[in-house]
């Protein structure tokens, strides 16, 4: 089985017209539909089912860091893998060849459009990985897992407290915790404290001083670091991301 990835569009008219998709949804936001608290799964289907097939390829440039955060991960061989928010599964295929060791990853997500998307992608590895339409907040597995991750869901959580609280009650003691999102920090300037949450908010993110602080408090940290990444179409301009992959206490 190969698990090269292949280029997102090998043509750049294809590839212009896939950007201008997800730009147009991207510049229409989630105006007027993100304080819809009593269908989350309603309005995240609204945001992402009309761009969902060109969802990786666009993201691939925004999304800095998950290659990364999968690499850290080590969830053991006959591990049990959560990610929380998971979207299209792209993130499985971070883990390569290591997919086939493990016996469980489940991706759980409240959007069916992006879910099919990731239906698909399971199809690769029909006994190990599944797709689970699910809130964050709430979804529990069979069974206590080794590793629970969010990559660029945690800020797209409202009640991200919650979620963090619930990955951590279904992570074994002494499993591991991982993070990539974006994020501001009070060591940040402040055009990038001021500018980064407005723009992002347009789209349902909300970007967090507190995100870094409340994983710290919850695990003991095993990495954490603070980037800045590129934005597509937005030249000169990135965006503050971090990493995070901390331990459950044994206790
Ligand atoms: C920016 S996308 C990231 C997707 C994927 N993790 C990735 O790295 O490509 C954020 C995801 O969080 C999901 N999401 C937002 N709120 C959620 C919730 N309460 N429960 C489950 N998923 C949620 C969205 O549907 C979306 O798929």
């Amino acid at each position: 089985m190969g698990f090269a990835e292949k280029p997102a569009h090998p043509n750049t008219l294809a590839s212009l017209v896939s950007d201008s998709l997800v730009l147009l949804h991207l510049l229409k936001g989630q105006r007027g539909d993100d304080g819809d608290h009593d269908d989350p799964g309603g309005r995240l289907e609204r945001f992402y089912a009309p761009q969902a097939e060109h969802y990786d390829a666009f993201r691939e440039r925004l999304l800095h860091g998950r290659r990364k955060l999968i690499g850290m991960l080590a969830p053991p061989p006959g591990g049990r893998v959560v990610e929380l928010g998971g979207g299209t599964g792209r993130n499985l295929d971070f883990f390569g060849p290591r997919m086939l060791s493990l016996e469980r990853v489940e991706i759980v997500d409240l959007c069916p459009a992006l879910l099919r998307q990731a239906r698909a992608r399971c199809a690769k590895w029909p006994d190990v990985a599944f797709t689970v339409q699910a809130d964050a907040t709430t979804y529990r597995p069979a069974h206590q897992v080794d590793c629970v991750y969010f990559s660029y869901s945690l800020s797209m959580i409202p009640d991200w407290r919650a979620a963090l609280a619930n990955a951590l009650a279904m992570l074994r003691p002494g499993g591991t915790l991982g993070v990539v999102d974006f994020h501001v920090s009070p060591r940040h300037g402040a055009f990038t404290r001021n500018f980064w949450p407005r723009w992002f908010a347009h789209d349902g993110v909300r970007l967090s001083t507190e995100h870094i602080p409340a994983l710290t408090d919850c695990t003991a940290p095993l990495h954490c670091e603070e980037r800045m990444g590129s934005v597509p179409y937005l030249p000169g301009l990135c965006a503050p991301y971090y990493l995070y992959v901390g331990r459950k206490s044994l206790a």
